[in-house]
């Protein structure tokens, strides 16, 4: 009888623990699925549909969470909140039409099971009628992802850009860039850094990428992606763009073209010059020739040097000549005139 009495304790012990690992179990299949948004609001479901249709009056209904804290007690249809724990306090507000439990500013800690309980208050005893389990999970959508060059962009030197995303939950699956061009698209995985808030639990991820200017050959359009775990959505970033930065062959060519153009206009300019002067030397008396064309010589020099252009000894006497034959149109036009 001793060694029964003493096997007693242990023997209940054993059995309880297998039946709780059983109702686990059990409760573990039949607990809903439910989501909330960080800071939101979440809707612990009860679903009770009171098929006896016990009056509110003689019932019991109360939340705990995985921890048998209690979130909430509606003690024969009056609120009683000495069985609350602190930390559920004013955080929450019963749907009594629906029989669902509303809690406020969801947390990332608020992840887990929670059960309700209904039991009907007889005269004598407290028989339970209905539990139901539901397992909340708490999400938080990761800011869209943003790039931003970490050093400033100089010509010929390397592009290096992160990209970031905060204040999301739970961690992302994946995050990468990619680079596009007329004709390709590559993918470029990076080693995503994380850094979790020590009180939201929130995290902040982020991707480096370097780009060496001899890669860019051609206008590139940059995107950070980041996939996260629910509903496998992606969040893609706006486009970086990166133009190449060696000259090309296109551009080389129109430097020389403004090159041409303008060495065309400075001739054109001391054609116009020289023609300017000529004319402008036909309305001085004869008596002035030789000083004019002194005087134009010299201009003449002062244009070679100026321009830097290597003017042939020979154009000046020509338009000497020039100016000496033109001596009888000159006379006959004051001839006319006259
Ligand atoms: C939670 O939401 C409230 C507004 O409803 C806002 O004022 C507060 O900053 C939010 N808290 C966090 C941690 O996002
Ligand atoms: C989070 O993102 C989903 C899908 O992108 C959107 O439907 C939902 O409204 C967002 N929620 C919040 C709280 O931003
Ligand atoms: C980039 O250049 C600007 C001005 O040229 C300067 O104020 C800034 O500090 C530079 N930033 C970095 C990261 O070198
Ligand atoms: C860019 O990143 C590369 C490789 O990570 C590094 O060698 C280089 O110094 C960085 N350049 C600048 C301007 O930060
Ligand atoms: C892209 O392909 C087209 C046709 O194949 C070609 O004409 C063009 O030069 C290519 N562009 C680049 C940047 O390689
Ligand atoms: C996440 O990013 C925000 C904005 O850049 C910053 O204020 C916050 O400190 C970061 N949190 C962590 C845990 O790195
Ligand atoms: C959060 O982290 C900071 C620095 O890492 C530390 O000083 C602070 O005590 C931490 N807070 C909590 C609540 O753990
Ligand atoms: C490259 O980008 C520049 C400016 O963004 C644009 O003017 C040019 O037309 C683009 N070139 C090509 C080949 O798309």
């Amino acid at each position: 009888m001793a060694g029964a009495a003493k096997m007693g304790p242990r023997c209940t012990m054993g059995l309880s623990n297998t039946l709780f690992v059983m109702a686990l179990l059990l409760s573990g299949v039949a607990s809903l699925k439910i989501q909330a948004y960080f800071n939101e609001t979440a809707d612990l479901p009860c679903q009770f549909t009171n098929p006896q249709n016990i009056s509110p009056s003689e019932l019991v209904v109360f939340w705990q969470n995985q921890e048998k804290l209690v979130l909430y007690e509606l003690y024969l249809g009056k609120e009683k909140p000495d069985n609350v724990d602190p930390k559920y306090m004013s955080r929450t507000s019963f749907d009594q039409d629906n029989w669902i439990l509303r809690l406020h500013h969801v947390h990332i800690k608020d992840k887990g099971l929670y059960q309700c309980f209904i039991h009907h208050k007889r005269p004598k005893e407290l028989v339970h009628l209905y539990q139901k389990n539901s397992y909340l999970s708490v999400i938080a959508n990761f800011s869209q992802p943003e790039i931003i060059p970490i050093s400033n962009i100089t010509e010929n030197s390397d592009t290096n850009l992160t990209c970031s995303s905060i204040h999301g939950y739970p961690e992302p699956k994946k995050m990468y860039f990619v680079l596009k061009t007329e004709n390709s698209s590559i993918e470029h995985d990076g080693i995503m850094q994380k850094s979790q808030d020590n009180v939201t639990e929130l995290y902040n991820v982020s991707i480096s990428l370097s780009v060496s200017s001899l890669d860019v050959t051609s206008n590139m359009s940059i995107f950070c992606i980041l996939q996260t775990e629910q509903m496998e959505t992606q969040l893609i970033s706006l486009p970086f763009y990166i133009a190449p930065k060696i000259p090309q062959p296109k551009d080389y060519n129109l430097w020389i073209g403004a090159m041409l153009l303008t060495s065309i206009i400075v001739w054109a300019l001391v054609f116009l010059l020289i023609r300017w002067k000529r004319k402008k030397k036909k309305q001085p008396g004869v008596s002035h020739e030789r000083e004019t064309i002194k005087e134009e010589r010299e201009e003449n020099e002062q244009t070679e040097e100026r321009v830097k252009f290597h003017v042939p000894e020979r154009s000046a006497e020509e338009a000497q000549r020039a100016v000496k034959s033109s001596k009888t149109p000159l006379g006959e036009k004051s001839a006319t005139h006259f």
